[in-house]
């Protein structure tokens, strides 16, 4: 069964197709395709999309955020210009969050924006990131500097490709999905407690409902606030605790989704230091994390490296420390003035 829900953004709204076989979905027309995936998903699934779009010109990209920059999007923006594309041709993303996110950013910047259409391969990307339209790539200054909102022209969330997905990576998109039931739906965090049994061995009903559920937030949040002027904040619960981790413990070591995990624990314990958040739902969210393989303390980090880290993020604004917080837990909130010595106690506690 594929189920279908709508990004409703007016005259730029789009249907995301979830379930087994939903890349059959896929229509293009008679428009031209640019197919941009890499080189470990194109071995397993570009044949089954060649099958559907036998015109389609493929641009492989190599494995990797390392390469999650301006001279691999200029490489593919390169691709479209000397193949003649034209301003109605197609930019297809197959593959997770990088080669989303380069392929959405090339289409974004190619004749001022073409249509593209995201074909997640990763957990993460099915309930995060192929939604939404953030597009970008990483510059030396920072992850994600460089980018634009682009929203996909339709999003087909095939559950058949998660099955090659490395357990590492697939407990990554976990914490993501996590994410959405602490921000938002206590009763979705139930579930999941119910279900964990179910989402380690990746049932596929269990699988359906999962990318759903986090779907529908996610569109509705989106549809509230595009660009991100309030509530879309919400969704970077545990990502500033989370950024200080990946920095400090460099790209790679740890999964953005695994830095997440730990992130919100943070955010849930700085929480319960402010009085907002009970401390048996600090452990029940840190216990729903373990269960899933998850990490939920950082590596050692000093204080003072963790805090100026912290500041660096996005999402300081006008040198204040901005963070998501939980009050309670089910409920995220955005706090600009979290008192140093509580947010060091937080620190201390998780060293
Ligand atoms: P990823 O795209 O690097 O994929 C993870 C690994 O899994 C890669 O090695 C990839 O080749 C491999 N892989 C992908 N699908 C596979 C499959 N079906 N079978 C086997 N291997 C597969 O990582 P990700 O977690 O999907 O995405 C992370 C990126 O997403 C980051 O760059 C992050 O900044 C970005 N992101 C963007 C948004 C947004 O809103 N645009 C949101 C969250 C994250
Ligand atoms: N992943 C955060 C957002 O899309 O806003």
């Amino acid at each position: 069964m594929i189920r279908t829900l709508n990004v409703d953004l007016g005259d730029r709204s789009y249907p995301i197709h979830i379930g087994a076989g939903a890349l059959d979905r896929l229509d293009v027309g008679s428009r031209r395709c640019l197919i941009v995936t890499n080189e470990t998903i194109a071995p397993l699934y570009l044949t089954r999309l060649l099958q559907r779009l036998p015109d389609a010109d493929v641009c492989e990209l190599p494995d990797g955020e390392s390469h999650k920059t301006l001279t691999t999007a200029g490489a593919i923006v390169d691709r479209l210009a000397d193949g003649g594309f034209h301003r109605d041709s197609l930019v297809i993303a197959l593959g997770g969050g990088v080669i989303g996110d380069i392929a959405g950013f090339a289409a974004a910047m190619y004749h001022r924006g073409i249509d593209f259409i995201q074909i997640p391969t990763t957990l993460l990307a099915m309930v995060d990131s192929s939604v939404g339209g953030k597009t970008g790539v990483n510059h030396r200054a920072g992850k994600n500097l460089l980018g634009a909102f682009h929203q996909p022209l339709q999003v087909l969330a095939d559950l058949d490709l998660l099955a090659t997905l490395p357990p590492r990576e697939y407990a990554a998109g976990l914490a993501e999905v996590v994410k959405y039931a602490a921000l938002g739906d206590l009763a979705m965090l139930g579930w999941l407690e119910s279900r964990v049994e179910a989402l380690r061995a990746r049932e596929p009903e269990t699988l359906a409902e999962v990318v759903h559920r986090c779907c529908v937030a996610k569109a509705r949040i989106v549809a509230a606030d595009e660009r991100e002027q309030g509530q879309r904040a919400l969704l970077n619960l545990g990502h500033t605790f989370g950024h200080a981790i990946e920095t400090s413990s460099g790209y790679g070591a740890l999964l953005h989704g695994e830095a997440v995990a730990i992130g919100m624990v943070m955010a849930a314990d700085l929480s319960q230091r402010l009085g907002w958040t009970a401390a048996e739902d600090v452990t029940r969210l840190r216990t729903l994390l373990d269960a899933l393989s998850l990490p939920t303390t950082p590596p050692p980090i000093p204080a003072d490296t963790f805090v100026s880290l912290m500041q660096r993020d996005k999402k300081v604004l006008n040198d204040q420390l901005r963070l998501v917080l939980l009050k309670p837990l089910g409920r995220a909130v955005i706090s600009a003035d979290v008192p140093m010595d509580l947010l060091r106690a937080t620190l201390a506690s998780a060293a």
